[in-house]
């Protein structure tokens, strides 16, 4: 669907009027530093040119209306009144975002509005994250305010872990955020400083793969990740002055945990931050091989010591690798289905998804869609195009 099509569309639904405006926040690949960033670590982002759009009207009154081309629910408050939240219903992040904004003392206006996503949903690529940073930047310009994009990605980690329940960390709302062409962005969740690094892969491309397998069971395993590093983080502290687990050392984690699990648990953060770190310098260095390597070898980490893979996430990742042209290859997001990345040579890059394709299939009976989005810029709006 193009921007002219939406509008059109946005102008069936509300009728004609004065010219509405058009928003933009993309979805998040992360290239490495998984299910760190609410342990203190350093993340490897990056935001895509897939994600969601708003066309928005400003409507002079109280009440909102907020429709989406991608679900049949229809959110419709006034802003006088209490918002509550329902259900697994799309219309929650929006709300929460509402809610929040107005805590921070925000006088919103009444609007009308219409999402359509081209990003896919639970895979793995935050598209809630883009949901959420999108409603927050799109009601602050129409009610002409304004506030630092990346307290805006603080602003949604809150509605995430107050309005829907889910403790995640800051990574995906600060790369819908704060995200920059061809750049990737080295997060340090325990400051919020950044640094954006040039993604150029050379001869290698970088293919998101989805699994097709929705992710079940995501909210509650990640809140019992996240509870695990929480006691692995506070018996570390009886014995060492930390911050946050990921700044333990290996040589910490084995001697002052007890119980198994917390120490494969703290062994991923510990060992995953490292990869972050030398996975920034092999870029740098232009080595992709080490690169694609360092990606491998979280994808095992993940698998083995985090338990937040799957059958089908480690059967995409076995087959890629398997595949001619790619050099490395792992999971992306939480986790439990959703998407996994692959570092493959441009020139292989055809056959490597058709041969990724059948061999999944035939093992897992779900066919996998892949996807080429280039590196693309955080939230932002968009001109319209007026014709003359
Ligand atoms: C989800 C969360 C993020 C992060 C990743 C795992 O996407 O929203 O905060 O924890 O999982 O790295």
């Amino acid at each position: 669907m193009t921007d002219e099509q939406l509008i059109q569309k946005f102008e069936e639904y509300y009728g004609e009027g004065e010219a509405p405006r058009l928003f933009f926040a993309p979805g998040r690949v992360n290239l490495i530093g998984e299910h760190i960033d609410y342990n203190g670590g350093c993340v490897f982002p990056a935001a895509l040119c897939i994600g969601i759009s708003a066309v928005v009207r400003a409507n002079n009154t109280s009440a909102i209306e907020m429709r989406s081309l991608n679900a049949a629910e229809i959110l419709s408050i006034d802003l006088n009144n209490p918002i509550v939240s329902c259900g697994n219903e799309w219309t929650n992040y929006p709300k929460g975002v509402i809610v929040h904004l107005q805590k921070e003392g925000f006088a919103l206006q009444g609007c009308q509005v219409l999402f359509y996503r081209n990003l896919p949903e639970g895979a793995g690529l935050s598209s809630s994250a883009a949901l959420e940073v999108l409603t927050a930047q799109m009601l602050l310009s129409i009610a002409n305010a304004s506030m630092k994009k990346s307290h805006i990605a603080v602003l949604c980690q809150r509605v995430e872990n107050q309005f829907i329940n889910v403790s995640c960390g800051i990574m995906d709302q600060f790369a819908v955020a704060m995200g920059k062409k061809n750049n990737a962005l080295l997060l340090n969740c325990e400051n919020l400083n950044y640094q954006y690094f040039p993604i150029d892969l050379g001869e290698f491309s970088l293919v998101i793969m989805n699994t097709n397998k929705k992710r079940t069971l995501a909210t509650s395993k990640y809140n019992e990740r996240k509870s695990e590093c929480d006691a692995a983080i506070a018996e570390l502290k009886k014995h060492i002055p930390l911050t946050n687990l990921c700044e333990a050392t290996l040589a910490q984690v084995e001697m002052y945990l007890h119980d198994p699990l917390l120490i494969k648990r703290a062994r991923h953060a510990v060992t995953e931050n490292a990869r972050v770190h030398a996975a920034a310098k092999a870029l740098v260095a232009k080595d992709l091989v080490q690169f694609a390597a360092l990606l491998s070898s979280s994808h095992q980490s993940l698998k083995n010591d985090y338990e937040v893979s799957g059958i089908e996430l480690d059967c995409i990742v076995e087959e890629s690798l398997k595949t001619d042209g790619c050099i490395g290859a792992r999971m992306t997001g939480a986790g439990f289905g959703g998407c996994a990345i692959a570092i493959v040579e441009s020139a292989k890059v055809a056959l490597f998804k058709e041969k990724v394709l059948n061999n999944y299939y035939h093992k897992i009976k779900i066919t996998p869609s892949f996807y080429e989005s280039k590196i693309g810029e955080g939230v932002h709006e968009k001109k319209i195009y007026v014709p003359h």
